[in-house]
């Protein structure tokens, strides 16, 4: 099958969470297949530097963009057999200090620059050489190709246009604009519907890929199901209901090459199943390095986060809060909102031999985190598939999730199956029920028998992206029989 793939985020080139690491995995995994398939993403800044066996490919780019048209350039980069990137070049729109935001706000232009980059994805679609028969977008940023696809299949009569899926990430990202920018995609307003693009009197680009993509995916099947809730719905359950035979719920998979305690550059001692010995040296490094008590005995609890509401820091900072008189640390990376990072450091300043906190990304300390921690939070009040579970188990670092979305679906509880448990589940939304789960954890951890028990259960477990692939695989041909 001949695959066209659109994220604004792909792992090695750019990332701000788990949709770059997805896009990127799915791309390898589906060329592994025996694919043809190609990758469209942004040139942001430092990719050309980064990556210097980009060329350049013969297409330039013109686009009408309301009223003005905008120019662009595409560079390919071949890393494996039967996969292509392709990268937009648009330096006005994408060579900023970063992805989407300043300062924690949206960039103002956000709007001109995803429906740019959905209209390159369009271009690209309708004249490379080899031509798609299947274009898969991600997420909002390009959540309006499929209706592009649709339209110019209507008027310019593309015979053989490809068919089109759209994969939810995040329904609580869904690119609102107001209306007056509707005209930037060029298209009539007979789509500016309830049906359509409207959504309360504004332009919504992630509702455009849920009316008119051919079928939807998200990224967890319990996830699938709760966003045909008002509870998860984020307003659009109405719509993903009337839609449902069209929505399935697929697990992402894991990039053992990356994310692994064996072979791994960010790993100073690797370990095993075998010989875990390793973990404890990660974990004495780790306590060094974040100046925190070096002692193996102390059971060390990790969180690698967008510092945002969805992942349950209000909750987090409040069991901390009722936890750390005890005996136990508490290492956080975090990137994101400036509140949310006042109160870690008001924690950490409060408890400097308990609570280690840093702030930024750094992909290299996510991985000497997960790799020294005995325990890892994750009290998200929602999560549409969650990678750093799957992460910790692999790891041996034992998961503390709530129970939503894809962490329900990756973590097995005690109270599930004592024979498979590898992790600790908690289901209300609270600081109480999160320190309980805490309190869980130190149980455990002074019953080393039964906590190898855990950890060699998720070790063991196996999200491979290859069943993720094939997956994706039978989708993309039932789309092509219908
Ligand atoms: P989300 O996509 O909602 O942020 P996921 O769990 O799916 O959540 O993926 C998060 C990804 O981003 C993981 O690869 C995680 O290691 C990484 N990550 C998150 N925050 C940071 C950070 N501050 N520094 C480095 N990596 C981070
Ligand atoms: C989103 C979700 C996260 C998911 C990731 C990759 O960012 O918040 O739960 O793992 O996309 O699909």
């Amino acid at each position: 099958m001949r695959i066209l793939l659109a994220s604004s985020e792909v792992h090695p080139y750019s990332k701000t969470g788990g949709l770059a690491d997805m896009a990127g995995a799915l791309a390898k995994a589906l060329a592994r297949e025996g694919h043809h398939v190609g990758l469209v993403t942004p040139l942001y800044t430092g990719i050309r530097e980064r990556f210097p066996g980009l060329k350049h490919l013969d297409r330039k780019l013109s686009l009408p963009l309301g009223s003005r048209r905008v120019q662009g350039e595409v560079w390919t980069l071949d890393t494996m057999e039967g996969l292509t990137f392709y990268m937009i070049e648009q330096p006005d729109f994408y060579l900023r200090p970063s992805l989407y935001q300043k300062d924690g706000m949206d960039y103002s232009d956000n709007a001109e620059r995803f429906v740019f980059l959905s209209k390159a994805v369009v271009d690209l679609a309708r004249h490379l050489s080899w031509q798609p028969d299947l274009v898969h977008v991600h997420d909002w940023q390009v959540g309006l190709v499929p209706l592009f696809i649709q339209h110019e299949k209507r008027v310019t009569g593309w015979g053989n246009a490809p068919r089109t899926c759209l994969t939810i990430h995040n329904l609580s990202y869904q690119g609102v604009f107001p209306s007056a920018l509707y005209p930037l995609t060029n298209l009539p307003w007979d789509y500016f519907t309830p049906e359509g693009v409207e959504f309360y009197k504004q332009f919504n680009c992630l509702k455009a890929g849920i009316a008119y993509a051919n079928a939807i995916t998200t990224v967890s099947p319990r996830y699938a199901r709760e966003i045909t809730t008002e509870e998860f719905g984020c307003g659009l359950d109405g719509l993903l209901r009337s839609r449902q035979a069209s929505i399935t719920g697929i697990l992402n998979g894991v990039d053992y090459e990356e994310w692994n305690t064996t072979h791994n550059p960010y790993i100073r001692y690797p370990y095993s199943s075998e010989d875990f010995s390793g973990k404890t040296a990660n974990k004495l490094a780790l306590q060094k390095e974040l100046d925190l008590p070096v002692d193996g005995a102390i059971p060390l609890f990790g969180s690698i986060n967008r510092l945002v509401e969805q992942k349950g820091v209000d909750i987090q900072l409040g069991a901390l809060e009722e936890m750390l008189s005890g005996k136990l640390q508490f290492v956080l990376l975090g990137a994101g909102a400036t509140p949310f990072e006042r109160g870690y450091r008001n924690l950490a300043q409060r408890y400097p031999s308990k609570v280690a906190v840093r702030f930024g990304y750094d992909q290299a300390l996510a991985h000497r985190i997960e790799a020294a921690c005995d325990f890892f939070l994750m009290p998200s009040r929602f999560e549409p598939c969650g990678l750093n579970q799957m992460y910790s188990l692999r790891y041996g670092t034992i998961p503390i999730v709530r129970v939503t979305g894809g962490l329900d679906d990756t973590v097995t509880d005690v109270s599930e199956d004592p024979g498979t448990a590898d992790g600790i589940k908690f289901m209300e939304y609270s600081s109480r029920a999160l320190a309980k789960s805490i309190r869980k954890a130190l149980a455990l951890y002074a019953e080393p028998a039964v906590l190898e028990h855990y950890r060699l259960n998720g070790m063991a477990v196996d999200f491979s992206w290859d069943r993720t692939a094939q997956e994706y695989t039978r989708l993309y041909q039932r789309i092509l029989e219908t």
